[in-house]
């Protein structure tokens, strides 16, 4: 029997300037839920063609990158930034411009900054000084969460302004900064109602800032007043108690809710503990790449300068295996995201907190180097594969913002924000060479796996082979619709969640065992 070869369908390209059009050929491409080989083709900024080479035909003068050995994977997005916000009487040095560019030099190509009203100040108001910094500066696209700083009527009438009408579908709250951000548990309650009758995500800050509260002031008592005073004054069970609370108060709400910057393993378990409960219901979890990649035992007795460096809130903890221990929960889905909480603030405001730790700015960087992070402690460690990497550094973010599959996937259709991926070349981190605006990095020194190649924003070259070419004002602000199906269809039962005896086998088995790795 003869067999005629299958007719080949090519498809057709319109003659367009070079600059609009990019071919990728030979690359392995990584999506959240396979890879594969195929030749990427971008037009105007959209994936037109994924598939083989033969069946596609590429006139001249569109530009040619061979990604033999490299892999093609989604650009990264960062779900947690404070760029150029004013905090504790600074305002953070990495602004919308050094800090989209020094996302795209790492292979993030959008970034979710946080709007943060002042207190008694409208969110709209907020909001609009917000879009009034980004817009002009960013070089990637970004998207906006908005902070529930305080509670009235009016702030409930704007959180259903900016779902309907300003593209915002995801409030960060505070269990924390007392005085300044935090809310009561009461109000709490009345935030998740209102954002689960909106279809939006709740975000929260859980620490308890009671206890913060007088731990600081009994601190201060005893004289102690360095940095080292930051940490003692919320230590892990702090972290943990809140995390417990507001997953507790979210789910009497039904109202799905993320919980930002876990830092500790007994945080990462109670969160891990909530998900089982609820069977993967309402409650998603995100970890920082400096959590991930440093801890604190290094930082000890070097002094004032080094040490406020690595202040953030919650804080890095002293002790080796927490990084390890948080990248596990990433691989088992026990957490979801990473995200950097990129807030950079330089030595003479550090400085600020000189003799009264509370009044350290409180950051540190991290969306340069988020992705060669995960990857180096994930990847390479042999801890996550490439699909994983690819879900909690772009994709989960994607879904769980609703913005997928315009971001976080390789597809026709999609936004060609890519990075081409060399998963065995390496780079040592510095100040000295970093992208950031600000004089200290936390993960300075480190020799990290895993180097773009060229970082594509929506088919624009930015970045390659080391040279960042970004454009100040090209990024555009996203809109992040309600009603994300990733996180409302199994809320609602319109995807199942796991059966209860898979949910105890996983309670029983996967977390218990890690719970027991704690005592
Ligand atoms: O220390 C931190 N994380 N600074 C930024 C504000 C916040 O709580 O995320
Ligand atoms: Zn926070
Ligand atoms: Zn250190
Ligand atoms: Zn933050």
């Amino acid at each position: 029997m003869s067999t005629s070869p299958k007719p080949v369908k090519k498809v057709p390209i319109h003659l367009q300037s070079a600059q609009n059009r990019v071919y990728i050929k030979n690359g392995e491409i990584v999506n959240h839920d396979k890879s594969f080989k195929a030749d990427v083709y971008i037009e105007d900024g959209i994936i037109k063609f994924v598939g083989p080479s033969s069946e596609i035909t590429i006139p001249g003068g569109v530009r040619t990158i061979d990604a033999s050995g490299l892999m093609i994977i989604p650009g990264g997005i960062d779900p947690h930034t404070h760029l150029q916000l004013p905090f504790g009487g600074a305002v953070a040095v990495d602004d919308f411009y050094h800090g989209t560019r020094a996302a795209v030099a790492g292979g993030t190509t959008m970034i979710i900054d946080f709007v943060l009203p002042n207190k008694h100040e409208s969110m709209i108001e907020a909001y609009d000084k917000w879009r009034s910094w980004a817009d002009p500066k960013v070089c990637c696209d970004y998207g906006l969460h908005v902070g529930i700083t305080w509670w009235s009527k009016s702030v409930s009438e704007e959180i259903g302004i900016l779902c309907k009408e300003l593209g915002v579908n995801s409030f960060k709250t505070f269990m924390a900064y007392k005085g300044l951000y935090q809310l009561n548990d009461s109000d709490l309650l009345d935030v998740f109602e209102r954002i689960r009758h909106l279809n939006g995500v709740a975000m929260v800050h859980a620490e308890n800032g009671d206890i913060i509260a007088k731990n600081t002031q009994r601190l201060l008592a005893e004289g102690i007043n360095g940095p080292e005073g930051h940490e003692l004054s919320r230590p892990e069970e702090v972290e943990a108690e809140a995390v417990h609370r507001a997953c507790v108060l979210a789910h009497q709400a039904a109202c799905p809710l993320y919980v930002v910057h876990v830092m500790s393993k007994s945080a990462g378990i109670e969160l891990a503990r909530a998900r089982h409960r609820y069977r993967g219901r309402y409650i998603m979890g995100e970890t920082l790449a400096a959590a991930l990649g440093t801890d604190a035992t290094c930082c000890q007795h070097l002094g004032f300068d080094h040490e406020a460096a690595h202040v953030l809130s919650p804080p890095l903890r002293p002790d080796k295996t927490t990084p390890e221990f948080l990248m596990k929960l990433l691989a088992n889905d026990d957490l979801q995201l990473t995200g950097s909480d990129n807030c950079t603030f330089n030595k003479e405001h550090k400085a600020l907190g000189k003799g009264d730790f509370t009044k350290i700015p409180n950051g540190v960087n991290g969306v340069e180097d988020r992705m060669s992070l995960v990857w180096e402690k994930g990847v390479h460690a042999g801890l996550l594969d490439p699909c994983r990497f690819v879900a909690v550094t772009s994709t989960n973010a994607a879904k769980i913002f609703n913005i997928y599959p315009q971001k976080g996937r390789i597809a026709v259709g999609s936004d060609a924000d890519i990075v081409i991926w060399n998963p065995n070349a390496t780079r040592t981190i510095s100040k000295d060479t970093h992208h950031h605006a600000c004089d200290f990095n936390i993960f300075e020194g480190m020799t990290v796996h895993g180097v773009c190649e060229f970082v594509l924003v929506r088919g624009r070259i930015c970045a390659e082979q080391g040279n960042v070419r970004v454009a100040e004002g090209f990024g555009r602000f996203i809109p992040t619709p309600v009603r994300p199906p990733f996180v409302y269809d199994i809320i609602e039962g319109k995807v199942q969640s796991p059966p209860e005896d898979q949910h105890e086998e996983k309670l029983n088995g996967n977390v218990a065992k890690r719970f027991a790795e704690l005592d």
